[in-house]
């Protein structure tokens, strides 16, 4: 697989060893940075990686910052991304066969460098399943609107936010 990989400082060296475990297992991978241990911005890293999965020149992404939450908020960012922050294997697997999630965010001073490689391995090994319900739950998320004004013009969820308020919602 081609594989876009991007951290920011606290986490060079994980990076590297990630970079190094994919190669080894026979992935391509796209290494967007940082290289070095000066501190910088997570969101330049979660962006570049990203872009990389939404233009098509990765199958999947992995970002990685020192808890993983700035990294991954800034990856779902990017219209199309699906970025996961993954602190178990059945997080990583329920993010890929559920949600089929493009990327994967870890906290590289929260995991143990075994739990990464682990959870590394099943997402990319588990395959999403196309179900009806996955499909129906990742349009739902694909469509929640971006701007403002969207949100304001928007009523798709009314009808089952009123049914949830009459307690007769049911899916
Ligand atoms: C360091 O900038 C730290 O805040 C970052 O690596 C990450 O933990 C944020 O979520």
């Amino acid at each position: 697989m081609r594989i876009s990989i991007g951290c920011d400082h606290i986490v060079t060296e994980i990076k590297n060893h990630v970079a190094d475990y994919l190669t080894k297992k026979g992935h391509k991978v796209i290494d967007n940075g940082t290289y070095e241990k000066e501190r910088t911005h997570y969101p330049i890293f979660g962006r570049k990686t990203a872009e990389k999965v939404v233009l098509g020149e990765a199958d999947l992404g992995i970002v990685i910052c020192g808890t993983g939450v700035g990294i991954s908020i800034s990856a779902n960012k990017v219209k199309g991304i699906r970025a996961a922050l993954v602190g178990d294997i059945e997080t990583a697997r329920y993010a890929k066969q559920n949600l089929n999630a493009n990327v994967l965010a870890m906290g590289g001073r929260i995991l143990g460098i075994g739990m990464i490689e682990d959870a590394i391995d099943v997402f990319l090994e588990t395959i999403y399943e196309a179900t009806p319900e996955n499909k129906a739950l990742i349009s739902k998320i694909d469509s929640i609107p971006m701007s403002e004004e969207a949100i304001n013009a928007n009523h798709m969820f009314d009808e089952f936010i009123e049914k949830w308020d009459k307690g007769l919602y049911q899916d």
